[in-house]
């Protein structure tokens, strides 16, 4: 099915949200919907983009600063959006993207306190001040969150890592700064519940992309 033009989308939310199935199961309808589109995930989406992230995500003492975290998210983040997200957006696909510049404002500014004025400073130069078209935050408490991913820590060591060290009021502080972002920008953002079933979750996702996309209702079997 045509569509008008592509869209850029992102998905957000906090740890154990269900993010990572539910951006393959939207791919999957895209795909049947005929919608061209590149899934891609930040931090990361390119070689460098990748090793960049295994610098964030690696446990270190003393831990990176909340400033050296910023300069290194909006790095890959410049690289991605570059090599990626316009070339993929200019050649008229749809990008979904598995977080992207509110996760900087929820984990860095809300959750680490750094000024959102600094963070909203580096997304204004040009090369990191692409916004997404359509946010689609996954919203569960953080127990549910963390118990959920912890549920996921045999497969995959670096959740387990990360959450030895980060605290159910840090999560809680994202959360809370998701949220406000969304209040901020009620026109970008549709907020998801994410509890329950990942089935019932998906249709909760798949209205307002298909409607945001101009497709017919009903359109995916
Ligand atoms: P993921 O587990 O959803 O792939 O996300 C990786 C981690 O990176 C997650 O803990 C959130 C964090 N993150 C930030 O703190 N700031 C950012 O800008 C991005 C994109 C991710």
């Amino acid at each position: 099915m045509p569509v008008s033009r592509p869209l850029f989308v992102t998905l957000e939310g906090i740890e154990g949200c269900g993010k990572t199935t539910q951006i393959s199961r939207l791919s999957t309808f895209l795909t049947r919907s005929g919608v061209a589109h590149k899934v891609t995930r930040e931090p990361g989406g390119t070689p460098a983009g990748e090793e960049i992230r295994r610098i964030l995500l690696t446990p270190r003492d003393p831990a990176l600063t909340p400033l050296a975290d910023l300069l290194l998210y909006g790095a890959a983040r410049a690289q991605h959006l570059e090599l990626v997200i316009e070339p993929a957006l200019a050649a008229g696909r749809t990008v979904l993207c598995d977080r992207y510049r509110d996760a900087t404002a929820a984990y860095q500014g809300f959750g680490s306190g750094l000024p959102l004025d600094i963070i909203d400073a580096l997304h204004d130069l040009p090369g990191l001040n692409r916004r997404p078209d359509l946010t689609l935050l996954l919203d569960l408490p953080v127990a549910t969150g963390l118990e959920r991913a912890r549920a996921r820590q045999t497969s995959d060591g670096d959740i387990l890592t990360r959450f030895e060290e980060a605290t159910l009021t840090f999560h809680g502080k994202v959360r809370e700064g998701y949220l406000e972002l969304a209040r901020r920008e009620p026109s970008r953002f549709v907020v998801i519940d994410a509890a329950g079933p990942p089935e019932d979750v998906f249709e909760r996702l798949r209205a307002p992309l298909a409607m945001r996309l101009g497709l017919r209702e009903g359109s995916d079997g």
